[in-house]
């Protein structure tokens, strides 16, 4: 019934043979996105296939290893390429990561993610801070009997993605020159892009932008207590009137194309993160 729990216990211990530090942040790098591994010093490179209990990563534009090392100084663990839903993996296996780089001690969780404009004012190619979340996966990785080792049964989502890291990210953002909204990430399962009577949908909802990742990794660091700064590349434009086809690799590409902008912010927050939200 607890499997997780020893899951997690296995995991920390295999990557700590390897990497014997105490990551300050753990790192999710999405579709397009892994290029920020490249600036990661002196790197111990683990591949998901070595490691017990973890899936395959299926999708292209992730390279399916964690990257333990520094960026700009500071004892980070990244994962370059990530699990997804759509790929088969139950949400709980989505989400085992999270646990496993608390397990070893991060405190502070940067998850990224290339993700479909919906509000018209984004361009390709900007990036946006998420400030909160839909979960239209319709389903939750904190589903099954709880183990109150792993956090509580009912997290609160009030407040999932932290304020002072996201205003930190933005004003990091304006001091840089760079593009950077702040708005609201709908979670779908994929792996289809969505029809553009879903994408009207998903706007009038509420969404600025749509993708098919972070929130099982964000509901998992909730309820581990870690604090949050959620990244959204806006990689296609979802006008629904004017919809073009959107194709993953037009969605990688695109994501690449803001990893210099990602990753000046996530440097500069990683710095000395900040605990003062100005909102
Ligand atoms: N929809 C869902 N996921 C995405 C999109 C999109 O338009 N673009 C990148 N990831």
């Amino acid at each position: 019934m607890f499997d997780t729990f020893s899951q997690v216990g296995d995991l920390v211990a295999a990557i700590q043979h390897r990497w014997h530090h105490t990551p300050a942040a753990a790192l999710i790098l999405g579709s397009g996105l892994g290029g920020l591994a490249d600036r990661i010093d002196n790197t111990v490179a683990i591949d998901y296939s070595d490691l017990p209990h973890l899936p395959q990563s299926t999708t292209i534009g992730h390279r399916g290893r964690f990257v333990c090392g520094t960026l700009g100084g500071v004892d980070v663990i990244a994962m370059q390429g990530r699990f997804h839903g759509y790929e088969g993996h139950s949400i709980e296996q989505v989400a085992l990561p999270v646990r496993v780089m608390s397990g070893l001690g991060a405190e502070l969780l940067v998850v990224s993610n290339a993700a479909g404009g919906l509000n018209p004012q984004y361009r390709v190619g900007e990036v946006m801070v998420i400030d909160d979340h839909i979960n239209l996966m319709f389903c939750n990785p904190l589903v099954g009997a709880n183990d109150p080792r792993l956090g509580p049964r009912w997290p609160d989502m009030c407040c999932p993605y932290d304020r002072a890291l996201a205003d930190q990210a933005q004003s990091i953002s304006r001091t840089s020159d760079i593009v950077c909204h702040r708005g609201v990430y709908v979670g779908m399962l994929g792996p289809t892009y969505e029809t553009r009577a879903e994408y009207r949908m998903v706007r009038r909802m509420g969404g600025d932008v749509v993708g098919m990742s972070t929130v099982p990794e964000v509901i998992v660091a909730v309820q581990l207590g870690m604090r949050v700064l959620g990244l959204s590349t806006i990689t296609n434009a979802c006008s629904p009137d004017q919809l073009g086809k959107t194709t993953g690799e037009q969605v990688v590409a695109a994501a690449a194309t803001a990893s210099e902008e990602l990753r000046a912010i996530v440097e500069g927050v990683l710095q000395s993160p900040s605990t003062a939200s100005s909102t």
